[in-house]
């Protein structure tokens, strides 16, 4: 009798591990003004593209601007509240980011601004620099300190002899916590989106496999850009938004896939729909160019953007996209199960058995606590169970 309760969970947890899960995304602008904007004490004629990191409990932007006299990255700061206020400075201290100039002209390569990500204790952004042509080329920087503007160049990602003119790009870095054998850097020629693996994290070489394409009669039916970095979800797999033109009207809108957690080469969802279009007078084209973590975790009105049948699995990250005016957003992932309603987790499941979880019970039966503790505490059940399966 003591072992029914073990049992009964082992089948509960193998039924999950075998589940089919159908992924959902949705996003939910904070409001409906931009964050960055020139309208609102930019110097920029446009904020491009931005990219968020966390540095000290402090959150920092690099955004990439134009105005008469070139492109530029700029460092900013984010602010964001529980209450879901969320504002930015246009600039931190008037100063662009500058690297070391090598046989390059790094401000006019256009699109400058491709992404900022964490490793091992430094920062790396990649961005774009000219080659002796003027042709664009991927180059990257990397610092302990974002919020110093002390960024060490790396140069250009691939030779320039390989002629690789991209667009947007981001890492995908393997960890002890994703468990990823090797690095993953992810970038596009607006037809195609590739990939290219490394396992020391410095050498790339330009295979140019690719991941995605566009799909005809979708939102993405002409061209296909890297979104953001693509983020752990709880389940272990990727989500990874990118961006993408139709032929009908020329817009930039959002998609969404989720990457295989053990090969995040493997796509094994695509949203059939974009979760993002330009909707606001100010908004032209999205680029939603980044996501982190809500630190909060999901707001109590989460079902209100995922749907009520998603809301006991949902993650929430908080987002930044331009193009010309940089405005804050939501985005929220989960999936179901749909092979079998009876292993949908219910409240009931949710109990806090796990002595090494340090949520209360009580605090699991919460509505607006379960999405994010329970589940986790669930994971945590996973892991030692499964050990003795
Ligand atoms: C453009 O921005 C750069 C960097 O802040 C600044 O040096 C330059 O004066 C600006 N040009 C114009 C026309 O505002
Ligand atoms: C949200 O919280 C911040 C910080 O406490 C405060 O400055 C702001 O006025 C609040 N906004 C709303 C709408 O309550
Ligand atoms: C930033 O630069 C602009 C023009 O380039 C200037 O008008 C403004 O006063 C500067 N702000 C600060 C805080 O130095
Ligand atoms: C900038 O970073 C380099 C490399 O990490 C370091 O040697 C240098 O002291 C830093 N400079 C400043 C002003 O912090
Ligand atoms: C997209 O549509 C196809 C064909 O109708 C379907 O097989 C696929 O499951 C859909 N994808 C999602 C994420 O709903
Ligand atoms: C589960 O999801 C897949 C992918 O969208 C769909 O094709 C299938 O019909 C769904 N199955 C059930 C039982 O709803």
């Amino acid at each position: 009798m003591k072992y029914f309760p073990y049992i009964f969970l082992t089948i509960f947890l193998v039924l999950i591990a075998n589940a089919d899960r159908q992924y959902k995304v949705a996003t939910k602008r904070f409001s409906d003004k931009p964050i960055i904007s020139r309208k609102i004490g930019s110097n920029f004629y446009s904020n491009l593209y931005a990219g968020i990191y966390t540095f000290k409990n402090e959150y920092g932007l690099i955004v990439g601007t134009w105005n008469d006299t070139g492109y530029y990255l700029v460092n900013s700061k984010l602010f964001y509240f529980q209450n879901g206020t969320i504002s930015a400075l246009p600039t931190l201290n008037n100063m662009t980011l500058a690297f070391p100039k090598d046989t390059t002209n790094y401000n006019s390569g256009g699109n400058n601004f491709d992404s900022v990500s964490f490793f091992n204790g430094f920062y790396y952004l990649l961005y774009d620099e000219t080659d002796s042509n003027e042709y664009p080329v991927l180059a990257w920087a990397k610092t302990d300190n974002p919020f110093s503007n002390n960024w060490t160049r790396l140069g250009h990602i691939f030779p320039d002899s390989a002629k690789i003119n991209t667009f947007k790009s981001s890492f995908l870095w393997g960890t002890k916590e994703n468990a990823l054998p090797m690095h993953y850097l992810f970038w596009d020629d607006t037809s195609a989106i590739y990939y290219e693996t490394s396992v020391d994290g410095i050498t790339w070489t330009s295979t140019s496999t690719p991941l995605l394409y566009p799909r005809p009669y979708h939102f993405d039916s002409d061209s296909i850009y890297v979104g953001t970095i693509p983020l752990s979800l709880k389940t272990g797999d990727f989500l990874f938004l990118y961006s993408a033109v139709n032929s009908d009207d020329d817009r930039t809108r959002t998609g969404w896939t989720i990457l295989d957690a053990v090969n995040p080469t493997i796509v094994i969802q695509r949203g059939n729909e974009s979760i993002m279009s330009p909707k606001l007078d100010w908004e032209q084209d999205i680029y939603l160019t980044s996501i982190i973590p809500d630190p909060y975790g999901c707001p109590s009105d989460v079902g209100d953007i995922i749907g009520t049948d998603f809301v006991s699995n949902a993650e929430c990250f908080i987002g930044v996209y331009g193009i010309y005016e940089i405005g804050a957003v939501r985005v929220v992932s989960s999936w179901i199960d749909n092979s079998s309603s009876s292993t949908t987790p219910s409240s009931d499941t949710c109990a806090d058995v796990d002595s090494t979880c340090p949520s209360m019970a009580s605090q699991c039966l919460l509505s607006a606590y379960q999405p994010i503790m329970c589940k986790y505490c669930q994971r945590n059940i996973v892991g030692s169970l499964l050990g003795y399966v």
